[in-house]
């Protein structure tokens, strides 16, 4: 079984260190067989009992072939041996979620890539993802932090500047005394977004760096490093209050670069269900001021519209760049992407076309981009190339019973599938009617309709009539063959493309 996240989750994981959760069946597997002490292995048998009997645990989901985990490793068990001698003690635990049997466990649980970390507590009743970060000292901080109370009390002016940094989002409230329900429903709002963002309380809003200082409360205050730096707001119905919150610590542009402290913007970016427009550039360029001012008014200006805005910079944007099939000598470009997978392209954009570009694209005047490789000069080996740009014409067009492949490169059965193909290929060598083919699916825009691609290789074969099946025997020369002979339209079943075509009428 192999599942494939969506698309742009792939680049946004690339750049959070991730990696994606695709292609399982591929796994070399070496499992570091070191011998671990202080995380707990977990698997689907004991997952539940285990961290039913916990207040509070943190399990890691791996891929024992995922770079980012092993990397993680050996600092998640510094971190658990720390731990362990914590008052009461934090445990850590691991599933292994490559492990045909603990899939479930993993689907269940939303892994989308590897190493995700999930904190359970309560038994698992309540569950929140780990935000924290990868290193030792770091996660030891960070757990210790989200094991206490959801809010820290600020009493000092010293306890507002540690809480209130310069990078993340702080959630203060200001209250005249700590009860009432305006304290309740607060302090409810801190347990459940714990995890996305610091939360303090204090009875003196003089201790704290910026706002209006002689408010007795109840106020709510978020700090955030960002746009307006910080915003007020008074009405604490729970709902009412997280909306606020989530929507006060989007920025108006949110910046993609090798800052980690971004990410969890980025994150907020990718997750929601806005079009997206990406503006690309080099950071250090000299132009890039102009460029950033110019399309902050450009994000505020369709403020509302169900358009998200970010500003990537070009050193942090290889991933961003491979799957969009981007190239370099094209920044500064701007791509919006929208919800259904249309993209649309601006390349060597300057700062006074931003703002006409986005208006035509709302308008429906710029035409989709597709990602394809250049269209091959020579394709005279036996299995045929097909590149997004050739697709119409050697596949739907052609008039020939196609079997198309859709491989990845870094794909191990695709590797082995190749010269099984190429015997395919060379015994129709001298019939004209039938192509054997491949298509890279990694560098090529593929139509959802009627290529469902999960996971490589997927291999659909196209009947000269237009009948459309997906391949799903073994993988032998022998199969494909006897599968291929039993799907073709023989010369002389023309009349069935016409007939089709009636039918459709
Ligand atoms: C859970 O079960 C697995 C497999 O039986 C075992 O290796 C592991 O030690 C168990 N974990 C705990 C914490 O009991
Ligand atoms: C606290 O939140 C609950 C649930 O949203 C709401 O019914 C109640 O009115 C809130 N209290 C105040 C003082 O806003
Ligand atoms: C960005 O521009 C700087 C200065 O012109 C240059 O040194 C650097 O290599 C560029 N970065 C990339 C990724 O092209």
């Amino acid at each position: 079984m192999v599942f494939r996240a969506p698309n742009w989750i792939l680049f946004a994981l690339v750049a959070l260190s991730l990696c994606a959760a695709v292609a399982f069946a591929d796994a070399d597997a070496d499992d570091g067989s070191e011998s671990k002490e202080f995380v707990l292995t977990l698997d689907h048998s004991n997952f539940s009992d285990v961290v039913g009997k916990h207040d509070f645990i943190v399990v890691e989901f791996y891929a024992p072939w995922c770079g980012h985990c092993k990397k993680l490793a050996p600092e998640y068990e510094k971190a658990a041996s720390i731990l362990s001698s914590h008052d009461p003690p934090i445990a850590l635990a691991k599933v292994d979620a490559n492990e045909e049997a603990n899939r479930e466990l993993a689907t269940e649980h939303e892994v989308k890539g590897f190493p995700t970390l999930k904190i359970f507590r309560k038994g698992g009743k309540a569950v929140q993802e780990y935000k924290g970060p990868r290193e030792a000292e770091g996660i030891v901080s960070y757990l210790k932090k989200q094991s206490g109370p959801a809010s820290a009390e600020i009493k000092s002016v010293d306890d507002a500047s540690n809480l209130i940094g310069e990078k993340s989002i702080v959630v203060v409230g200001v209250f005249p005394k700590f009860s009432g329900e305006e304290y309740e429903n607060f302090t409810a709002l801190a347990e459940k977004l714990r995890s996305d963002y610091e939360f303090g309380h204090t009875l003196d809003a003089k201790l704290l760096p910026r706002g209006e200082s002689s408010v007795a409360g109840p106020v709510v205050r978020l700090f955030k490093p960002f746009d307006e730096l910080f915003v007020d707001f008074k009405d604490f119905h729970v709902d009412a209050l997280e909306k606020f919150v989530e929507e006060s610590s989007v920025p108006v542009v949110t910046v993609f670069n090798n800052d980690p402290s971004n990410h969890p913007f980025v994150i907020k970016f990718f997750n929601n269900v806005n079009a997206k427009a990406m503006l690309f550039m080099n950071f250090t360029n000299e132009l890039a001021e102009s460029f950033k001012s110019k399309y902050r008014d450009v994000a505020e200006q369709f403020k509302g519209e169900g358009i998200s805005f970010l500003l990537g910079d070009l050193d942090a944007s290889q991933g961003a760049f491979q799957y969009f099939g981007l190239k370099e000598d094209q920044v500064p470009l701007i791509i919006i992407q929208t919800t259904d997978g249309q993209k649309y392209l601006k390349a060597n954009v300057e700062p006074d076309h931003i703002a006409p570009w986005v208006k035509d694209y709302k308008a429906g005047n710029v035409p989709p981009y597709r990602k394809s490789e250049p269209i091959p000069q020579d394709n005279s080996e036996p299995v045929k190339v097909v590149v997004a740009d050739t697709l119409q014409d050697t596949v739907f067009n052609s008039g020939k019973n196609v079997l198309l492949e859709f491989y990845a490169p870094w794909c191990g059965h695709c590797k082995k599938l190749a010269p099984i193909l190429d015997e395919v290929a060379l015994s129709y060598e001298s019939d004209a009617d039938v192509v054997i083919a491949k298509l890279d699916a990694t560098a090529n825009d593929i139509p959802n309709d009627p290529f469902d691609v999960k996971g490589y290789p997927t291999i659909y074969f196209r009947s000269a009539s237009g009948k459309i099946v997906s391949y799903e025997g073994d993988r032998t020369k022998e199969d494909i063959i006897d599968f291929i002979e039993k799907n073709r339209d023989k010369a002389g079943d023309a009349t069935t493309e016409e007939e089709e075509k009636k039918d459709e009428l």
